[in-house]
């Protein structure tokens, strides 16, 4: 088993009150950061940050989407867009974050990633450092803030993770899936001391099929583990989905009353009515400072 990593945070100079909890100055209002992840790959978290975050902006939410599958990402290719900058130019020292914004259906911003670039897979701490800093300034003003994660359990993936507020595990009723959806919460609950996180079941049959996904999951992760995890809903298998992506059109625009369609409308509407209990410790969007410790897994 892995040594819990430690969550001990250095501090760095504050930007507003101390521990107030409050937004400091000039900060518009507080951004709302999602982590999208998986275990297995496949499981639809790229179709589901999409659509979940045009939904979001046309229920007039102010949506970016960070493509964080840094290596190999493709909701670009999923949105039909072709942005001219991505993260890569980024970590050159090209560009900076605010150059590599484009605009995607909804309006909403993204943050593109780069294809096929596997040094982006294995970044170090002071390139995550300034990226999550960088990325910190540049949502001021955004609600939603979603992060679209490649699969796994990599310490990439897992830094994404864990620097958001809500961390969204994704299933599909397969057996595999859930298998390694526990694998993930494991190392989220052992080594990153994550004590909840939310499931999603996507390609469900049904809403039951989903639902019994979720409670298999909650009997073994409360039997043999600490950390606490909320059915976050789920999304029907649908081939308006499919057919949506061969076009590189999402199935919220374009058959918005699809089976799938309809899930994307009813998880947006509830994620606006349920927002995070409590603000996270500090004055910053994002857990950025949990790089700042002496060891990484
Ligand atoms: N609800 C759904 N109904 C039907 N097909 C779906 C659904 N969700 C996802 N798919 C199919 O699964 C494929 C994979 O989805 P997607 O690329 O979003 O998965 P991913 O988890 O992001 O994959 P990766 O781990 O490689 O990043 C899609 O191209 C789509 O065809
Ligand atoms: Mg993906």
């Amino acid at each position: 088993m892995s040594p819990t990593v430690s969550r001990k945070v250095i501090p760095l100079p504050r930007r507003g009150g101390p521990g107030t909890g409050e937004p400091p100055p000039g900060r518009k209002r507080p951004t709302r950061v999602l982590a999208v992840t998986s275990g297995k790959g496949g499981v639809g978290k790229t179709n589901i940050v999409a659509n979940l975050g045009f939904t979001l902006s046309r229920l007039g939410k102010k949506v970016m989407i960070l493509d964080a599958d840094l290596g190999l990402g493709n909701l670009d290719v999923l949105l039909g867009i072709a942005p001219r900058w991505n993260i890569s130019h980024v970590i050159r020292g090209e560009r900076v974050l605010a150059d590599i914004l484009a605009e995607g259906p909804g309006p909403m911003q993204i943050l593109p990633a780069a294809s096929g670039i596997q040094e982006l897979t294995r970044l170090n701490a002071e390139q995550k450092l300034q990226l999550f800093s960088d990325l910190d300034r540049l949502i001021d003003g955004v609600d939603l803030l979603l992060i679209d994660t490649a699969a796994g359990i990599s310490s990439n993936v897992m830094d994404f993770s864990v620097m958001a507020q809500e961390i969204v595990v994704v299933v599909s009723p397969e057996p595999t899936s859930i298998t390694d959806a526990y694998a993930l919460m494991k190392v989220l609950s052992l080594k990153y001391a994550e004590k909840s996180c939310k499931l999603l079941v996507n390609l469900a049959a049904s809403p039951r099929e989903a639902r019994d996904v979720f409670r298999q999951l909650e009997l073994v992760t409360g039997r043999f583990l600490d950390i606490r995890i909320e059915y976050w809903g789920h999304i029907l298998r649908d081939d308006h989905l499919a057919r949506g992506v061969k076009h590189q059109r999402l199935v919220s625009e374009l058959y918005p009353e699809s089976r799938a369609g309809r899930c994307f409308t009813e998880l947006a509407r509830r994620v606006i009515a349920t927002p995070p209990a409590h603000r996270p410790k500090g004055d910053t969007h994002l857990f950025w400072h949990h790089l700042v410790r002496g060891h990484h897994p």
